[in-house]
């Protein structure tokens, strides 16, 4: 959506602390021995707390409340009973609705012991999200953000999964600008524009630059051994620098 008044942002800034803040209480219960059904627990019952709703519940009757993914699943993992173990590298994804808007966040967490690779991993993967920002303004293209991500990754040894990319959003959860590439896409000659609410969300990668979808229909996994990353926040484009909505 593009935002045309004050309630509007108002609106989208309430959902965008709320689904943060969620995320944020979610990653202080990430210890080894929580599973990730307790987990969505603690998430879905911050969302409750405000009356906001799940997104993937409510667009896609997502089986959890949130979407937490382990390992080689680099998105969309169910909650199940499955425990947190020493050295997961766990993705936390909340997004909900309130009023009838929409917010979107999510970042990758370390269980010690880390492996310095996939710190590193994390931080590149963070560094390209502010890459993508640095780009992200009323009147360029909206290529340049998977060219800051694109570059920023391969700069460092990793890769970017194409098949998973940033959305525009507001009043669903994905709507235009459609399919935002991890990647420089020569032929997209969208435009950015003022007021346009976008997410932004590098997925980065070990090794792979795809996924498949798992027998549960849902986890989007990596492959065996791979590692992947990925930080989100909801922004409205402007002149400047965005504004960022999934905040405290
Ligand atoms: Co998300
Ligand atoms: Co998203």
């Amino acid at each position: 959506m593009t935002i045309d008044n004050d309630d509007d942002l108002k609106h989208l800034k309430s959902i965008g602390r709320i689904v943060f803040e969620t995320m944020l209480l979610m990653k202080k219960s990430l210890k080894p021995g929580i599973s990730t059904a307790e987990l969505d627990r603690i998430g879905a019952k911050n969302l409750a707390r405000y009356g906001a709703r799940s997104a993937p519940i409510l667009m896609y009757d997502f089986p959890g409340h949130t979407c937490i993914s382990i390992n080689d699943e680099a998105a969309h993992g169910i909650p199940s009973g499955r425990k947190v173990e020493p050295g997961d590298v766990v993705n936390i994804d909340v997004s909900a609705e309130l009023n009838g808007y929409f917010g979107d966040t999510g970042a990758t967490f370390t269980v010690p012991p880390v492996d310095p690779r996939i710190e590193y991993l994390c931080q590149v993967t963070r560094k390209s999200l502010n890459a993508a920002m640095a780009a992200a303004r009323a009147g360029a293209k909206v290529n340049q953000i998977g060219q800051a991500i694109e570059k920023t990754a391969i700069n460092a040894g990793f890769t970017t999964i194409r098949d998973l990319g940033s959305h525009g959003i507001g009043r669903s959860l994905h709507e235009e600008p459609h399919f935002i590439q991890n990647f420089y896409d020569k032929s997209d000659t969208r435009t950015l524009s003022e007021g346009q609410v976008i997410t932004i969300e590098p997925f980065l990668s070990t090794v792979a630059d795809g996924t498949v979808t798992a027998e549960d229909g849902w986890a989007l996994l990596t492959g065996d051994g791979n590692r992947s990353a990925q930080y989100e926040h909801t922004m409205v484009i402007t002149r400047g620098k965005p504004l960022v909505l999934t905040a405290l």
